[in-house]
């Protein structure tokens, strides 16, 4: 009898595979990172067939590592970097062109004409997101706009799109030789395509950017006893294994986190930073600033909305540090380089570097460091970048609570930066609620893996899952009102310096 339970989880900077036993526990893992291609100031790619290759790699590591074989696995789930955008051609699964990375904002005159054109409005509705470079369908249109030959190739059915789930298990379930083009509602909903009630494309929103049906993959619910294919290449998995779950990273982190109950949320702390509140099976519509989306759909079940605050930026901003400016070696430094300082020394660091995302959603802005003074040092920088992973976040808690009312006694967070003491702590002094962490801090694979095994049976349902969530840390607010009170003035008023800086036409 198979044990275990595994989860590609295809990231931003990495790709990882971990498996899971029966109570949610981590028994290996493996992950490898691939490489950011900056090709010019605002575009980040990714080469589609590393990503495959690194995705094949840390199946075969993880179970090495585990000592396990393919047969040890009951069922495979996939969650990853959402609208990031891939086409391929199905006859050959060669890409037409790099994958354009959700942080790529060379679609913002897309996304500016739809606005401009009044589409706004209908994109709002039908899809719950703002027109903006973010999402998948700006970046599908550019591509077959730009690369000679994909038009001619999607309107016969050979181009076709996915975000990297899609491309994943199309290749885990055979490529070229009979692989399986589909993906689910989460990440379908990331597309500005899908009509978040009928969960389905929709005519309009495809004629809007003019992109052929017969690219698109079928939609299924995250959890699918059906499955979504088998596992089957020869490498990296001889044995059939079924793939029965598919969520987003970050919806996926909602359910690892158990976030199953209306006015639950969580918040994750990685490449950049996302809040998602469950809303239930009502679809909520924000008026500050957040996105509608598919929380995740198990089954038959009628799908769960969530509200989404979604932040380009946060422990990237600490890899900056370490990359580009290169003031600190790892990622760990930032904590002790901001620890050599006691406060920020009045300056803000506003990580722009793709606009701003939720709740303000405007492309023109970029980073700023504001407030210098002869005094100031690295050390008030490092400071700077970890208050602005917490500021930012206190924008879209102030945000979510305005658009539903509900008021967090605690925060949930998970995520690479959550190993940053520091930083936790100054988050539970900026919003003033406690700050709290399980014992898995891998929610992402670990969602993956519980919308799949949800689906097999071996595991029963969303209690039996609740029941294996366990804190490990938490941090208290320790700042006084005013100090709260007057740090996020600061940070309000260094948000508006980075408006209105690059032209969008
Ligand atoms: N101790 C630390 N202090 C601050 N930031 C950290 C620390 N450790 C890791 N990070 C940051 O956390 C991020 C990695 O976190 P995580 O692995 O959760 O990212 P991720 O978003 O899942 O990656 P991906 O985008 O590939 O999915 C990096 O941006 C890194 O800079
Ligand atoms: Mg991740």
């Amino acid at each position: 009898m198979p044990e275990f339970v595994g989860a590609v989880d295809q990231g931003t900077t990495s790709s990882r595979f971990m498996i899971f036993d029966h109570d949610g526990n981590e028994v290996a893992k493996h992950q490898l990172e691939h490489t950011q291609i900056l090709p010019r100031p605002g575009w980040v790619e990714h080469d589609p067939v590393e990503i495959w290759e690194r995705t094949n790699s840390v199946i075969q590591n993880a179970l090495r590592h585990g000592g396990l074989s393919p047969a040890d696995l009951v069922a495979i789930g996939i969650t990853n970097q959402r609208e990031t955008t891939v086409v391929w051609d199905r006859r050959t699964g060669r890409p037409y062109y790099n994958a354009i990375v959700w942080q790529d904002t060379r679609t913002d005159s897309i996304a500016a004409a739809l606005e401009r054109e009044g589409h706004g409005e209908v994109i709002r509705r039908k899809a719950g997101l703002p027109p903006a470079t973010y999402f998948s369908g700006g970046k599908i249109k550019w591509i077959l706009e730009n690369v000679e030959g994909v038009r001619a190739d999607a309107e016969q059915g050979h181009a076709v799109f996915g975000n990297t789930d899609c491309w994943v298990l199309w290749n885990l379930t055979g490529g070229p030789d009979g692989g399986i083009h589909a993906t689910d509602v989460t990440n379908a909903s990331r597309t500005m395509l899908m009509n978040l009630e009928t969960l389905d494309w929709d005519d309009e929103l495809l004629a809007l950017f003019d992109i052929p049906r017969a690219m698109l993959p079928k939609i299924n619910p995250s959890s699918h006893a059906e499955a979504f294919g088998t596992a089957r290449t020869s490498r990296p998995l001889r044995t059939a294994i079924p793939i029965t779950g598919v969520l987003g990273d970050q919806h996926a982190a909602t359910v690892g986190q158990v976030c199953f109950a209306p006015g639950e949320a969580k918040n994750t702390y990685g490449t950049g930073n996302f809040l998602v509140l469950n809303t239930g099976t009502e679809l909520v519509r924000s008026q500050h600033g957040l996105l509608s989306t598919v929380a995740y759909q198990f089954g038959d079940s009628p799908a769960v909305y969530a509200l989404e605050g979604s932040i380009a930026v946060t422990g990237s901003a600490v890899q900056w540090l370490r990359d580009q400016l290169k003031i600190i070696t790892d990622a760990a430094e930032s904590e002790r380089l901001a620890r050599s300082v006691d406060d920020n020394g009045g300056m803000y660091f506003v990580p722009a570097f793709s606009g701003l995302f939720a709740p303000y959603w405007r492309s023109d802005a970029r980073g700023a460091i504001v407030g210098l003074a002869r005094y100031n040092t690295s050390g008030h920088l490092a400071r700077a970048t970890l208050e602005a992973i917490c500021y930012q976040s206190r924008d879209v808690v102030e945000a979510m609570e305005q658009d539903s009312g509900v008021h967090l006694d605690v925060l949930k967070v998970d995520g690479g930066v959550t190993a940053n003491d520091l930083c936790m702590q100054i988050q539970a002094d900026v919003l003033g609620v406690p700050v709290s962490r399980p014992v898995v801090a891998e929610t992402t694979a670990l969602g993956a893996a519980y919308a799949a095994g949800l689906a097999t049976g071996f595991w029963r349902d969303t209690d039996e899952l609740r029941s294996h969530w366990q804190q490990s840390k938490r941090w208290e607010p320790s700042w006084s009102e005013q100090q709260r009170a007057d740090g996020y003035a600061g940070w309000k008023k260094a948000v508006t310096r980075t408006l209105d800086w690059v032209d969008v036409k």
